[in-house]
C-alpha cells in the first residue's frame, strides 16, 4: 500500500524485459523518453524507507506502521448504506455531473454557514474534485506556467511541490512552522519577486502546526498588498483537539476576492478511498478550476456523490467522535513517548506528532536513518521529515493511524531499541 501523501511510484522508464511483452529475439527494445515534467520532478524521498518496510514485512515482521496519514477506520455505517443503496438504483451508473451534483455543493456551502459563518453559492463558489490533493494539483495546472512562482509551506506536503513543479512553476520554500514568521517571510519575498500564489496550510502536514483566526486576516491584507492568489489546503479541518476548531480563510471580509480553500472528506470522514473533496471561494479561481477539470476527467461516481450528501447532512456526530478517537491516539502515543524518554510536541490538530528526534540520535544520524534504525530495532514505521524536503531534516512523523493498544505496543519497543542503541553507544 502507498501513503496516500506520497506520489504512488518514483517516475521511471519501465524495463521492457521484466513483461511477458518484452522484445522477442533479436528485437531491439523499445525505448522512449518521458516528458521533461517527468523527469524534472523532484526525487521521490520516500522510497529508501517504504522499501525497507516492504521488505521487512516480507521477512514476517509485524510492522506498527505509523508513517502513512491514511485513515485506518471505516465511515459511518449509514454512509456505507447510502453508497450501497444508491449503487442498487440503476440510474446511478452513468457520468455524473463532472463539477459535482448541485445538492452535494449546496450541502458544502450549508456546512460552511453551520462551521465558519461562510456564505457560498453553490453554483459559482464550490465545487467538487476527486480528493483535494486531485483538486490542488489541477488548480495549480489552470493558474500556474513557466515563469510563475509560489510560496509553498515548508517542510512540504510532497503533493504541494509536486503540484507546482508539474505545472512548470517554481516553488518559493518557506518555513511554517512558525506563523507570524511565515507571514513576515512572505512579505519579504514579495518585496523582491512576485509570486502569483500562496499557499497556505493549517493544521500542516507534516508539522502540525495551527493557527488562529488573525493568521488568515493577516495574510488576507498580505495578498491584497502584494497581489498574489491565496489557496488555503485544510484538509485537516475535522480532526482537532482541546476544543481547538481551524478557521477558515473564506470567513475574513474580502478573501473571497482573492483565494479558494480546499477541505476533503478524507480524514474526518474516514473516506479516503472514496476521493471526495471540494474547492470553494473566488468564483473566478473556482471556475478556472471547473473549465480544466472537464477536460481531464468525469466527476465523481453518483452513489459516492449521493452517501456523501448524507454524511455531510448528518455526520458531525461521527465526525466529532472520531477526533476525539485521534485526540486518545495523540495521548497514549505523547505521554508513552515522554515516559520512555522522547517528550514531543502535543499537536492540537491533524494525524500526526511531529516529533523531534532525540539526542544524542539527531546530532548522530539523519532522520533517514534514524527511521531505518527505529524500523530495524523497534519494527516500527515512521516517516523520516528529510522527506518532506530540508526543513523537515531533525524530525520524524508519527501517524496516528494504529489503535491505542498497538500505540502502546510501539511506544514499548521505541523506548526498548533507543535505550539498546544508547548502551551499544556509550560501550563504542
Ligand atoms: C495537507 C494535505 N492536503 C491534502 C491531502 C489530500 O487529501 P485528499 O484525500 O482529499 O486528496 C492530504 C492527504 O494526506 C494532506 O495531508
Amino acid at each position: 500500500m502507498q501513503p496516500t501523501d506520497q506520489p504512488a511510484v518514483q517516475p521511471q522508464v519501465p524495463d521492457p524485459t521484466e513483461t511477458a511483452d518484452g522484445p522477442a529475439e533479436g528485437e531491439k527494445p523499445f525505448e522512449f523518453r518521458v516528458a521533461d515534467r517527468i523527469s524534472q520532478l523532484p526525487p521521490y524521498l520516500f522510497a529508501r524507507i517504504n522499501q525497507a518496510t516492504y521488505q521487512r514485512r516480507r521477512a514476517g515482521h509485524d510492522i506498527i506502521d505509523m508513517s502513512m496519514g491514511n485513515p485506518s477506520d471505516p465511515p459511518a455505517q449509514f454512509v456505507i448504506d447510502k453508497l450501497a443503496e444508491a449503487a442498487n438504483d440503476p440510474r446511478n451508473h452513468g457520468y455524473a455531473p463532472a463539477l459535482g451534483i448541485m445538492s452535494l455543493r449546496r450541502e458544502v456551502a450549508s456546512r460552511y454557514l453551520k462551521k465558519w459563518g461562510v456564505r457560498l453559492d453553490p453554483e459559482s463558489e464550490v465545487i467538487s474534485t476527486l480528493g483535494s490533493k486531485e483538486g490542488f494539483g489541477h488548480l495549480c495546472l489552470a493558474i500556474i506556467g513557466p515563469g510563475d512562482s509560489v510560496v509553498v509551506p515548508a517542510p512540504s506536503y510532497p503533493a504541494h511541490v509536486y503540484g507546482v513543479a508539474l505545472a512548470s512553476g517554481k516553488a518559493i520554500l518557506i518555513d511554517t512552522t512558525d506563523p507570524d514568521r511565515y507571514l513576515a517571510d512572505i512579505a519579504r519575498t514579495c518585496e523582491r519577486e512576485k509570486p502569483k500564489m500562496v499557499i497556505v496550510n493549517f493544521p500542516h502536514n507534516p508539522t502540525a502546526t495551527v493557527v488562529g483566526p488573525d493568521f488568515y486576516v493577516e495574510v488576507v491584507k498580505l495578498a491584497s498588498r502584494y497581489g498574489f492568489m491565496l489557496v488555503s489546503d485544510l484538509a485537516y479541518a475535522d480532526v482537532t483537539f482541546d476544543g481547538y476548531e481551524t478557521p477558515s480563510i473564506l470567513s475574513v471580509d474580502g478573501a473571497k476576492r482573492l483565494a479558494v480553500e480546499f477541505t476533503t472528506m478524507s480524514k474526518g470522514f474516514n473516506m479516503a478511498g472514496w476521493r471526495v473533496g471540494f474547492c470553494a471561494g473566488n468564483r473566478d479561481i473556482v471556475r478556472a478550476l471547473g473549465t480544466i477539470k472537464t477536460y481531464y476527467d468525469y466527476g465523481m461516481f453518483r452513489p459516492i456523490q449521493i452517501a456523501a450528501i448524507m454524511a455531510l447532512r448528518n455526520g458531525e456526530a461521527d465526525v466529532a467522535a472520531q477526533a476525539k478517537v485521534y485526540e486518545k491516539r495523540r495521548d497514549v502515543l505523547c505521554e508513552g513517548l515522554a515516559r520512555v524518554g522522547w517528550p514531543v510536541t502535543v499537536p492540537k490538530a491533524s494525524m500526526f506528532v511531529w516529533a523531534k528526534i532525540p539526542e544524542p540520535f539527531a546530532s548522530r544520524m539523519s532522520s533517514m536513518d534514524f527511521a531505518a534504525m527505529l524500523l530495524e530495532k523497534a519494527d516500527v514505521a515512521v516517516s523520516p521529515g528529510g522527506g518532506f524536503g530540508v526543513a523537515g531534516e531533525g524530525y520524524v512523523r508519527l501517524a496516528l493511524i494504529e489503535n491505542e493498544n498497538r500505540l502502546r505496543q510501539a511506544v514499548r519497543q521505541i523506548g526498548r531499541a533507543l535505550s539498546e542503541e544508547l548502551k551499544v553507544a556509550a560501550t563504542a
